[in-house]
């Protein structure tokens, strides 16, 4: 793994897509100073101050698309689950990926594929947390989020917790590359805070609603319809 540390960028995302050749696979690319950070959805990633993580992994496991690779936010949400519960803090996923402490959000992840004539020069899994931002920052956010240091009372040293997660999520990296969604499986079902609730879930446009009783073994949702037919998700937001 190497650590890439910029003192202040635009989005981390943004510049690894735009220098995806010259940076290696495993390559962290890092920063306290995001000015204009991206979410999911063409959302915007708040900038919430200095004593948070923006950061991006940036990945090159082969050329060819594979499904696995769909599941790496997945695997990096459990990955940021476990790290927090080393805080005494109790994380829940919410499908697919995002992770709320007392039904706030505390983390979000964007992942992105370079692909260039049909191949693929890498994947970028960016990630912001939530370490030490105050309340008066997060209330002025369009959803209920929360930060480490408001969950816990603790200032959060930002480099320990960068390295903790970071060394957990090279741990099984390769192995859960060549296993899949099934070696986490266990350990992201332990943690769905969502199932067996009745849900919404946004798919673009399109709004299904429904019974979420499941999570496959590839990682994607079931959900039992109103009119008792079954959905397989694999991509959207519950609401
Ligand atoms: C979301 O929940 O919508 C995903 C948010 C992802 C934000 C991170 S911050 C670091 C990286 N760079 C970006 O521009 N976005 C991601």
């Amino acid at each position: 793994m190497n650590l890439f540390y910029i003192e202040e960028v635009d989005s981390t995302n943004k510049y690894a897509k735009e220098h995806i050749q010259d940076l290696s696979d495993k390559t962290v690319v890092y920063t306290f100073n995001q000015t204009s950070g991206r979410g999911r959805l063409d959302r915007k990633w708040a900038y919430l101050g200095k004593d948070n993580i923006y950061a991006s992994i940036v990945l090159k496991p082969s050329e060819d698309m594979r499904e696995v690779y769909s599941n790496l936010t997945q695997y990096l949400c459990v990955v940021l689950a476990q790290t927090f519960e080393e805080y005494g803090v109790i994380p829940k996923i919410k499908w697919p990926n995002d992770i709320q402490i007392n039904s706030k959000k505390i983390s979000g992840i964007l992942a992105e594929g370079v692909i260039e004539q049909g191949k693929l020069k890498g994947l970028i899994l960016g990630f912001g947390i939530n370490l030490n931002t105050k309340k008066e920052l997060l209330d002025k956010i369009d959803q209920p989020a929360t930060s480490l240091n408001i969950e816990t009372g603790k200032i959060i040293d930002k480099e320990i917790f960068l390295k903790k997660l970071l060394a957990r999520f090279f741990l099984m990296y390769d192995k859960f590359i060549e296993t899949g969604f099934l070696l986490i499986k266990e350990e992201y079902l332990k943690r769905a805070g969502f199932l067996n609730k009745n849900i919404s879930v946004k798919i673009f446009d399109k709004t299904i609603s429904g019974l979420a009783k499941d999570i496959t073994d590839n990682g994607a949702l079931r959900l039992i319809g109103k009119d008792n037919q079954e959905h397989i998700l694999l991509i959207g937001d519950i609401l």
